[in-house]
């Protein structure tokens, strides 16, 4: 014992180790002078990793109300800066258009999940080819497609009379949403010949409770698993992607035409350069088409499935009159189509009030953190009596939680309350309002993402904001309104998700917080009385 213990050296290592402490400090509060306060940290390079990856909420937040409205942190030799607050979120908008990049921050972060071809897409095509009349143009045959899917699959889970067994929500609800996400990005037969092919690949990239296995720095068994399936996906499309080209060609096409494959081909290639290309070139073409449909899958598919179960579990376990009034808003749409042939489908886009609950789970449960790359330090404007601050070289990032509960603007912000986009300081798209303090809501109910007042929590901000937001709303409403179509439906609680307890993930640094045990329902079928 007394070979590693000599009292005599421990006021000598006391004074040397509170010497480099105090060098440390003042070295550190001179090269921190005009940037933002560090959060503490023990372990060199590594720094606070573990509280980003086990707690991506409640460690910012914490942060935030010590450090203030920006800090940064240190995790795996990277610096990320955390903004809060409406001047700061402005500046992060209006700075990611030139010296915040959002491919360079998201890249770094998802790249070792998705793999390398990420980040090749044209985003602005998904906001064309995905707005509101080609949503409302597909949307008789989307309803149709999931109504007859639904039907198919609880064939045999439902009986003709009575109850169902007890049936995970999750199971069937995200098959649905992964083929509408087939339907509508590559084509209805697409969806109906390979939808469960493809649905079941991209499944295998849901990193569930797996997150150690981002920071193994070898190839895992997991990590084959996911290029295995990533492989297999863009093949498939690229295959179905040359199809089209094909089919293009031989048409002769004049206008875009209104098909999500057909238009990001006919708006990236000339038909003079179809037309020259070798039969390798078009394979080429078509490979390109597949890797930024892929790239959608897992842009489009994760967080719209995840909003899908928070919209359901607020619904099944909040106020059971909202659930209510969404049953009759369905009976009704779906009597007034009947005047159009027994199997016409509802005017979904009429869901309104169902929209405003999707809003208000998306509100209660978003993605929480939005990311940008700095790749040399970037000047945050001051306002007030905040002066500006040089963030440093890395990670850039604004955390949603201030947005979306902001008392301001969502009064009693911990209440799931749908109603509260009815009624002031809300007002509806197309309202009378003169008061220029109103919030103007829009197609699904929600609020606007701007970037001088950001409303909305879920989707980002400025030039950067989700293109494929009004599609996502669109995929939930199809599935609520198809299966409450044909179903009567009610929570069955388990050990597992009682009173509400779920199991879940909170995806490191997105800080979305995700389901991971099922929501368990029962299903009768219902009469339909009209
Ligand atoms: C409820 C479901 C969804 C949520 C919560 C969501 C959320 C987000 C968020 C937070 C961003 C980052 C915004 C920023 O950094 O400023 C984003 C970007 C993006 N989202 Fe979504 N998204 C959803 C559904 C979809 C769907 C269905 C698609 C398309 C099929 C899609 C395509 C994209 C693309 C392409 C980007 C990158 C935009 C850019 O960098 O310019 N998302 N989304």
């Amino acid at each position: 014992m007394d070979v590693f213990f000599d009292p005599s050296l421990l006021l000598p290592a006391l004074s040397a180790s509170t010497l480099l402490v105090v060098l440390w400090r003042l070295f550190s509060s001179k090269r921190r002078q005009g940037m933002p306060p560090q959060a503490p940290h023990v372990l060199p390079w590594f720094g606070n990793i573990y509280s980003m990856l086990t707690d991506p909420v409640g460690w910012p937040a914490k942060m935030h109300n010590k450090l203030g409205d920006v800090f940064t942190t240190t995790a795996l030799g990277h610096n990320v800066t955390y903004l809060r607050g409406q001047p700061n979120i402005t500046a992060f908008a209006k700075g990611s258009t030139r010296d915040l990049d959002n491919v360079g921050g998201y890249k770094r972060v998802v790249e070792p999940v998705a793999g390398q071809e990420l980040f090749m897409s044209n985003l602005g095509e998904v906001q064309e080819a995905l707005d509101i009349r080609r949503l409302d143009k597909i949307q008789p045959a989307l309803f149709q497609f999931i109504r007859t899917h639904i039907r198919q699959t609880l064939r045999d889970r439902v009986p003709s009379a009575g109850w169902s067994d007890t049936i995970a929500l999750q199971s069937f609800m995200n098959a649905s949403i992964f083929r509408m996400v087939c339907f509508c990005l590559l084509s209805p037969e697409v969806a109906v010949n390979d939808g469960d092919f493809i649905s079941e690949r991209m499944l295998a990239m849901d990193l569930g409770g797996n997150l150690g296995n981002l920071v193994i720095p070898w190839e895992t068994a997991t990590d084959r698993m996911r290029n295995k399936s990533r492989s297999e996906v863009v093949t498939c499309v690229a295959r179905h992607a040359l199809g089209r080209i094909i089919q293009l060609l031989s048409e002769d096409v004049d206008e875009s035409p209104d098909d999500f494959m057909g238009y990001i081909i006919y708006t990236t290639w000339t038909q003079k350069q179809l037309r020259s290309a070798s039969k390798a070139d078009l394979e080429g073409f078509a490979r390109k088409v597949a890797l930024r449909i892929y790239v959608l899958f897992f842009a489009g598919f994760l967080p719209t499935a995840g909003r899908g179960a928070w919209t359901f579990q607020d619904l099944l376990t909040k106020n059971p009159a909202f659930l209510e009034r969404i049953r009759s808003d369905n009976d009704r749409l779906v009597e007034d189509a009947r005047l159009f042939g027994p199997d016409a489908a509802p005017r979904v886009e009429e869901h309104d009030f169902l929209y405003a609950c999707i809003t208000e789970s998306i509100r209660m449960h978003p993605v929480g953190a939005w990311l940008r790359w700095a790749e040399k330090p970037f000047l945050l404007p001051g306002h007030g009596s905040t002066p500006p601050m040089l963030i440093p070289r890395g990670f850039v990032t604004v955390t949603t939680e201030a947005i979306g509960f902001n008392p301001t603007v969502y009064s009693g912000p911990d209440d799931y309350n749908p109603d509260r986009y009815f009624s002031s300081p809300f007002v509806a798209k197309d309202d009378e309002a003169s008061e220029k303090e109103l919030i103007r809501l829009d197609h699904v109910r929600a609020p606007p993402m701007t970037m001088d007042k950001t409303l909305q929590p879920s989707f980002g901000v400025g030039a950067h904001q989700c293109p494929g937001r009004l599609f996502a709303y669109r995929m939930i409403a199809t599935f609520v309104s198809a299966l409450l179509e044909s179903f009567d439906l009610e929570l069955v609680e388990t050990e597992e998700n009682r009173d509400g307890k779920h199991a879940m993930i909170c995806v490191p640094l997105f800080g979305s917080r995700e389901l991971t045990s099922d929501i368990t329902i029962r299903l009768k079928k219902r009469e339909v009385p009209f």
